[in-house]
């Protein structure tokens, strides 16, 4: 994978605030997340009409159940035609294995599976704590990344910052979606592990997922370009 792409995070709660934005960005199809409170709020009919009308779609939805549940939700969401969906790692690797079957039609072809490996807004004290996970978050952001690399998934959801760490463990094909990007003048807002656009380039990051810095911003056209500028190397 040498593609590197911007995705803005969808995160509305409604397809009508979807289609205001939208009509913000004139010229632009942007590769969309859809998650929880947006396909809460308007449900599969929208994931299939952006299909329809040419978005990429990453389906953000971290799903995390016995692998028997979770298999039989993955080969629901496989007829809605993502391009990309995701579970979390920590429901072991019994649990990935059994998304991949649910995930794949008859005809071998799927949408990508990614795992999330630590949230970007956990941060090491957390971790600690709260999860009772004594390790450096590194290193478990590594050890995930490997489960997932062995049951079959195509990357993981990680921070820049962990990149590098999981492309010398699971190698270089292996996908980096990485969250947690903010401009150097933006606010950081929930997030703790984050870095800018230019940052998650140089570490190697396949995709950066961004929401608020663009979505928020008084000129989403602009913080999209500037973005894209950084990360992907395109002049606009
Ligand atoms: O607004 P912001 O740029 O923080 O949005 C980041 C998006 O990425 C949110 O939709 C959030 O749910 C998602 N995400 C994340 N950290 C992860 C996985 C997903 O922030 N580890």
């Amino acid at each position: 994978m040498t593609e590197r792409a911007v995705i803005v995070a969808a995160d509305f709660p409604t397809a009508t605030d979807l289609a205001d934005f939208l009509a913000r960005l004139p010229g632009e199809k942007p590769f969309l997340k859809v998650g929880m409170e947006l396909f809460y709020g308007a449900g599969p009919d929208l994931v299939r009409q952006l299909k329809q009308d040419g978005y990429r779609i990453f389906l953000d939805l971290k799903l995390h159940d016995i692998p028997n549940t979770v298999k039989s939700a993955m080969r629901v969401l496989r007829d809605l035609e993502v391009d990309l969906v995701n579970l979390h790692a920590s429901g072991g690797k019994d649990m990935m294995e059994a998304a991949l079957e649910g995930l794949t039609r008859p005809d071998g072809s799927r949408p990508m599976l990614i795992a999330v490996t630590q949230l970007t807004s956990t941060s090491q004290d957390m971790l600690e704590y709260e999860l009772l996970i004594p390790h450096p978050v590194e290193e478990v952001v590594a050890a995930y990344a490997q489960t997932a690399a062995e049951a079959g998934l195509d990357g993981v959801v990680c921070s820049p910052r962990e990149v590098g760490v999981v492309k010398a463990l699971c190698g270089p094909e292996f996908l980096t979606v990485t969250p947690g990007v903010r401009f150097a003048d933006d606010e950081v807002g929930d997030q703790v592990r984050i870095a800018t656009p230019a940052q998650a380039r140089l570490d190697g990051a396949d995709f950066i997922v961004m929401g608020r810095p663009i979505t928020r911003a008084h000129d989403p056209l602009a913080a999209y370009r500037r973005a894209r500028a950084d990360f992907e190397g395109v002049t606009l």
